[in-house]
């Protein structure tokens, strides 16, 4: 479907394609075993000043929009999902100030992460507060011209790589969702500390760390949007958002699990022909590849509704989420399947798919949690129709 592509959208498939092939899949596997961080492909993105493509051009990014975004996380979660997560992370944690911010934040921190030179993270879940993100304990106390903050993070997803957070603590635990703010907050501010990484089953070299606030001092003028009682809502816009590009690393999840399949069911033999010619195989590969053609099409469909201004974009933004996950967890598994038991085996490159794929289906809202956002919209809809 590469005629609804625009030439921006291809210039930037390109680009990511370039990187992929260039930088992340000769290091996929040994980051996947070793659990570093891809700095490497970082710096790559950052000399061709891709770090920061879904920030405004006024803020130094390039105004390029969710949907050239959700192609290069395609095309890079394509090679590798935890590289592709890397990447797109950023992305979450600076849309609260991109859709929040004051003018000041904007100037202040956009152009940075925009060059590359900081990375940012989102830290709104907790132990007890996920799915229930508004029960969230962390508490943000007015002092003077200053905020404290106390409490603790869980699945700060890049937290040991980032430099600035997006931390969302309550003002007012009495007034629920509504005491919710944000709050930016610098890595070298006393009081920040950087908690357990997890021992995740895929995307293992993203660091998802515990983050802690004791006592943890920010000035007035990190309050984002300079008002309390913002930040859930700031939180929810900014994942109505994200979740297009979690679909789009779900679609170059399957894509790459697909063509990884495609190749071995060409070459292996059995019964005295290349197994992709009995029919069995060949209906298990036109059912991925179908699938992973719509979820790709449901994505951008996210994608350009959010570029071309839709009001409301939760419910579409869900709907790509569970479908390009759920997508990207089958087709993996199928093509684990393809590869009977050499899929099985850390010699092959796909059971890596697999166990990559399955985070897209927790996090940034589990799948259940997506259909109970497409539930309500309906609902919604429905009533005011
Ligand atoms: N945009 C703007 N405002 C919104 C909104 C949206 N999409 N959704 C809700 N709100 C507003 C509501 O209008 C309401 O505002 P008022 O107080 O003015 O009435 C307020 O937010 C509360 O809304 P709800 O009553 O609907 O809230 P809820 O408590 O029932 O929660 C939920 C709704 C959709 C379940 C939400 O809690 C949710 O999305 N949960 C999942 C959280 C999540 O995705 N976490 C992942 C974090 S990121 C991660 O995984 C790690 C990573 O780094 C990758």
């Amino acid at each position: 479907m590469d005629e609804l592509l625009t030439k921006d959208n291809l210039y930037y498939r390109d680009l990511a394609r370039q990187i992929a092939d260039q930088h992340i899949r000769p290091l996929a596997a040994e980051l996947d075993r070793t659990g570093e961080y891809p700095w490497s492909v970082i710096k790559a993105l950052q000399e061709q000043g891709l770090m920061g493509i879904w920030i405004p051009k006024d803020y130094g990014g390039e105004g390029a929009g969710l949907l050239n975004l959700c192609i290069m996380c395609e095309e890079m979660s394509r090679a590798c999902g935890g590289i592709g997560c890397t990447y797109v992370v950023n992305a979450l944690g600076s849309f609260p100030i991109i859709l929040g911010g004051t003018e000041e934040q904007k100037k202040k921190y956009l152009p940075d992460i925009a060059e590359g030179k900081k990375l940012i993270a989102f830290a709104l879940s907790e132990k007890d507060a996920g799915s229930d993100a508004g029960s969230l304990k962390a508490r943000a106390e007015r002092v003077g011209d200053d905020y404290v903050i106390n409490g603790d993070k869980k699945w700060t997803t890049n937290g040991a790589a980032a430099n600035l957070y997006t931390v969302f603590a309550s003002v007012n635990p009495e007034r629920g969702t509504r005491g919710v703010t944000a709050f930016i907050v610098e890595r070298e501010t006393p009081g920040f500390e950087l908690g357990k990484r997890e021992d995740l089953m895929g995307i293992r070299c993203v660091p998802v760390n515990e983050t802690h606030f004791r006592d943890c001092r920010v000035s007035a003028s990190q309050l984002l949007g300079g008002a309390e009682g913002r930040g859930f809502k700031h939180a929810m816009m900014t994942l109505d958002v994200a979740r297009p590009f979690v679909a789009a690393q779900g679609v170059g999840i399957a894509q790459g699990a697909l063509d990884l399949a495609l190749e071995y069911t060409k070459n292996r033999q059995q019964f005295g022909r290349s197994i992709a010619s009995f029919q069995g195989i060949q209906f298990m590969l036109a059912d991925m590849a179908t699938q992973v053609e719509a979820a790709r099409q449901l994505v951008y469909a996210a994608a350009r509704a959010v570029d071309a201004g839709a009001k409301d974009v939760s419910k579409i933004s869900a709907m790509s989420k569970v479908f390009a996950t759920d997508t990207a967890m089958r087709v993996a598994t199928d093509a684990v399947q393809l590869f009977g038991g050499y899929g099985y085996c850390r010699d092959y490159p796909i059971e890596k798919y697999m166990r990559d794929a399955k985070i897209t289906q927790i996090y940034e809202g589990t799948n259940q949690i997506q259909r109970m956002v497409i539930g309500r919209a309906l609902i919604r809809e429905g009533a005011s129709a």
